[in-house]
């Protein structure tokens, strides 16, 4: 069971002006587990500037807790700095560190009510009474909750008693924000809501955040910038659309949304681009610097840049630059969702999947259909072949 949220015992220099810039230096977690050493977190070094918003996403067991933990203090680093605004935390126990934790089991005092549990980390400051009313009035607005202020935390439901938390956590004005999967108990459409209200409570108040989850849509919509992890290491750096169209590994263009990979050989790289022959055909398409011509590549295409057109028909689409390829396939499965329809196609090269928005009724595929198969050249994405190395 966690501790609860850590209320913030800033130093002086902490307070409205303060920055909240995080640097995370060769951070490093080795568990002793009966005897046998478990290596959570292989050497995480991330600069994280003040008031971003970044989330770390990966499966389970990637160490996204564990980091999360050493930079709130609830787990010493095995070795590594964490500095806050050039100060090293790592000595420092949570409580004296300027940062607030949100759990997913929202950890309130269940003898305390609304009211109290938001004033408890402004009391342990030591603030005076006047200006905890205040505070906890505003937290108690900001998150829609003055009509539920005195009720216990066993009179809520999950989603209120996440807003109580969140109200808990901001309301001493941390410098940093920590989220440990804080959305994970609540059903589908309050994840949504909740989502986008964090986001823009972190936005008007521009606290520095780091969020933990393995949701790879509340990492997409809510990041300044995701850190994808995979086994105790940093995978990728960057902003949500960097990450779904420049994935810089095939782990993360697997982890983050779907895709077809599609084995080729790179030819006259230039200029950031190359070109590979997949599906029959050559395209020219932007590839990663570590691609060379004459090596082997994967070429990452998205569902939604695929296109289909029936097999008798004069070409694959043709609007939005795309490029038709010479490969032929069938249809395995054509699924209708409403606004979208999802295809499986069997070609020489595998299975394809597609994905095609808004779709014409005349113009559906069937299970069975001949189909020629178009991609779009500019949206596919070079990668340099893997050697397997082993998770
Ligand atoms: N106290 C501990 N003792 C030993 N091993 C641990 C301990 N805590 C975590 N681990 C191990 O460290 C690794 C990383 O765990 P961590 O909790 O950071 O993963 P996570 O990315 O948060 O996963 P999840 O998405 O399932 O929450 C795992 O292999 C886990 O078993
Ligand atoms: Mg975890």
């Amino acid at each position: 069971m966690p501790a609860p949220s850590a209320p913030t015992a800033p130093g002086p220099e902490a307070g409205p002006t303060a920055t909240g810039r995080l640097e995370l230096r060769d951070v490093v977690k080795v568990f002793s587990n009966r005897g046998k050493d478990v290596h959570a977190v292989h050497g995480v070094s991330l600069d994280i500037a003040p008031g971003e918003f970044v989330t770390l996403l990966g499966p389970s067991g990637c160490g996204k807790t564990t980091t999360l933990r050493m930079i709130a203090g609830f787990e010493d680093a095995t070795s590594g700095r964490v500095v806050l605004d050039g100060r090293n935390m790592v000595s420092l126990p949570p409580n004296k560190r300027p940062m607030s934790m949100v759990f997913q089991s929202y950890a309130l005092f269940p003898h305390l009510s609304v009211r109290e549990n938001i004033a408890y980390g402004l009391k342990l400051r030591r603030t005076g009474p006047e200006e905890i009313r205040e505070q906890v009035e505003v937290a108690l607005t900001s998150m829609n909750l003055n009509s539920l202020a005195d009720r216990a935390p066993n009179e809520l439901s999950g989603g209120q008693q996440q807003r109580v938390a969140l109200a808990r956590a901001m309301v001493t004005r941390p410098k940093v924000l920590l989220f440990d999967e804080p959305l994970s108990n609540l059903d589908a459409k309050l994840r949504v809501r909740m989502r986008l209200e964090i986001r823009r409570l972190q936005q008007r108040m521009g606290i520095t955040s780091i969020y933990v989850t393995h949701d790879q849509a509340e990492a997409m919509t809510m990041s300044d910038r995701i850190v994808v992890m995979n086994a105790g290491r940093i995978e990728q750096v960057a902003t949500p659309e960097e990450i779904y169209r420049r994935p810089a590994s095939v782990f993360v263009a697997d982890f983050i949304g779907r895709a077809n990979f599609l084995a080729a050989t790179a030819r006259d790289v230039d200029g950031g681009r190359c070109s590979a022959r997949v599906l029959g055909a050559t395209i020219q398409a932007p590839c990663h610097e570590g691609v060379s011509s004459g090596s082997g590549a994967t070429v990452i295409v998205r569902p939604e840049s695929v296109r289909l057109s029936p097999s008798t028909g004069e070409g694959a689409g043709g609007a939005g630059g795309s490029e038709l390829v010479g490969a032929h396939g069938r249809v395995l499965s054509s699924v209708f969702y409403g606004d979208h329809v999802e295809y499986e196609v069997e070609t020489e090269a595998g299975t394809i999947l597609c994905v095609e928005s808004d779709p014409e009724p005349a113009s559906v595929h069937a299970e069975g259909d001949d189909v020629m198969i178009g991609i779009e050249a500019s949206r596919a994405w070079v990668l340099p072949e893997e050697t397997a190395d082993g998770e």
